[in-house]
């Protein structure tokens, strides 16, 4: 069968799959190839247990596996047999060097960048999928213009706005596709080809485009601004506990002026996952970079705010709890830095177990999808966790339960026999705000919310 473009997709993560499985499932015209450097994560794409869980993935996958979706470790033939490439490797934020702890450690990209222009055979569209510091673009196309051999390569950037645990609603449903290019007569061409593709399912006017410039800057913007509302809720949530005001109250009084709207308004322990502050620290450096020290110290408040919410939880488990926790058996209910997912990146769950384990308590992790995650980013701090997927059963004798991630499997449990499976007094950390904190006081538990006054018995 002939097909009318080939896709390739270099990096098989928690992007490129679910994008392309979206689009192999739309646009069963299209030959989509997704290729990744590691033969295990290929392997898993291939059998029954893909690597990511997300809701309604499976279906697609199932869907569209071995009819026009394929999955490989050939990365050189993937690039010869492809002309429209996205790029979505993993860019985690640098660890050595020059702006380590900042910047986008951009390895992965620029090895990918040489593999394309050492393997390809014919012009290419190349689409930076990956969130990327602003002029990535332009490293890309210095790279790939750089022979004369009339193979010319064309860069996007088509920046991926999909949230985790909604990704495949996010990539059906999206508010916006964004595409970025230069505006010479070929970017606007190989805007056009893109734009094509998700015109198979997303309505023209949802199909914006600008300068690459703008396209990258708006990533990263976007993700700042949502984690900035998180950081603003959260930081006023201090204040509710000192001034006996109810955060959520507050939230849904604000919420309700159409300008400011209703979303992202949740108080928590504050964000976590593999975007918000790498990016924000990506914008900060840029900032820097460019001498902006005011609108740099502006964004880098976010994080620091989200840093402070992490501690201020551990700081309000030590009071309540006598300033000691020393022996003490907490349990922490939810691992993942969200519900719906299995992925543990940035989570607040990871900074709370260690300090935790700091203050020499002994910890019992559940979660019903990231417990695998959990144990990889735990390893090392010895034999005071114990790990058990069942919520219930992971509080038997615990002192707290600390709740970090909003399953929703939390709010049903039977609470009057967890309370009495508990050690007294026994308290309960609502890190999410999720839980009917009327009812968990009246059965016994000490309950402390977050932005919100505590109910005790003492
Ligand atoms: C985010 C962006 O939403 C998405 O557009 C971008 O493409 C990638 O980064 P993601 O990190 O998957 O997506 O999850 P998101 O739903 O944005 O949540 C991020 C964190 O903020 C989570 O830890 C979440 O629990 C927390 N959060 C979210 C809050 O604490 N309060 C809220 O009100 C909302």
């Amino acid at each position: 069968m002939t097909f009318k473009k080939n896709i390739l997709c270099i990096g098989a993560g928690y992007v490129g799959g679910p994008t392309m499985a979206m689009i192999a499932y739309k646009c069963p015209q299209y030959r989509v190839t997704v290729v990744d450097v590691n033969p295990d994560r290929i392997a898993a794409w291939n059998s029954d247990d893909i690597p990511i869980y997300e809701p309604g993935l499976d279906e697609l996958v199932a869907a569209t596996r071995g009819r026009n979706l394929f999955f490989s470790t050939d990365i050189e033939t993937g690039i010869r047999e492809n002309d429209i490439i996205f790029v979505s490797v993993n860019t985690p934020t640098k660890a050595f060097g020059l702006g380590a702890g900042m910047a986008a450690d951009l390895q992965h990209w620029e090895k990918t960048a040489r593999q394309i222009l050492e393997y390809s055979q014919s012009s290419k569209i190349v689409i930076e999928k990956s969130t990327l510091p602003v002029k990535t673009a332009l490293a890309m196309e210095r790279i790939l213009n750089c022979r004369e051999n009339g193979i010319c390569f064309d860069v996007l950037s088509n920046p991926e706005f999909l949230a985790e645990g909604s990704a495949i609603r996010d990539l059906e449903l999206p508010d916006r596709i964004l595409i970025g290019s230069r505006e010479t007569e070929r970017g606007l061409k190989a805007r056009q080809s893109l734009a094509e593709i998700y015109a198979n399912w997303v309505s023209e006017e949802k199909i914006i485009t600008s300068n690459i410039w703008s396209s990258e800057l708006s990533k990263l913007v976007s993700n700042a601004f949502l984690a900035q509302r998180i950081s603003s809720i959260n930081a006023i949530s201090a204040l509710c506990e000192k001034a006996e005001a109810d955060v959520t109250e507050v939230a849904r009084a604000v919420g309700m002026d159409s300008r400011i709207g209703s979303k992202f308004l949740n108080a928590s322990i504050g964000f976590g996952g593999s975007c918000f502050k790498k990016d924000i620290l990506n914008l900060v450096y840029l900032c820097r970079h460019y001498g902006l020290e005011e609108v740099a110290d502006y964004w880098d408040s976010v994080v620091r705010i989200n840093d402070y919410q992490q501690e201020r939880f551990i700081r309000n488990m030590l009071a309540a709890m006598f300033n000691t926790l020393a022996g003490k058996r907490i349990c922490l209910w939810g691992f993942a830095f969200k519900s719906n997912t299995g992925d543990t990146r940035e989570s607040p769950a990871i900074f709370v177990a260690r300090r935790l384990i700091e203050e020499r308590a002994e910890i019992v992790v559940s979660d019903p999808k990231a417990l695998k995650n959990a144990r990889l980013d735990l390893a090392g701090l010895g034999s005071k966790v114990d790990y058990v997927e069942e919520a219930a059963r992971a509080a038997e004798g615990c002192h707290a339960i600390a709740l970090l991630t909003e399953w929703d499997l939390y709010r049903h449990l039977d609470f009057q026999a967890i309370f009495d499976s508990m050690s007294k007094p026994a308290f309960i950390f609502d890190g999410r705000n999720i839980l009917d904190h009327r009812r968990c006081f009246d059965i016994g538990f000490n309950v402390y919310p977050v932005g919100k006054p505590p109910l005790t018995h003492f």
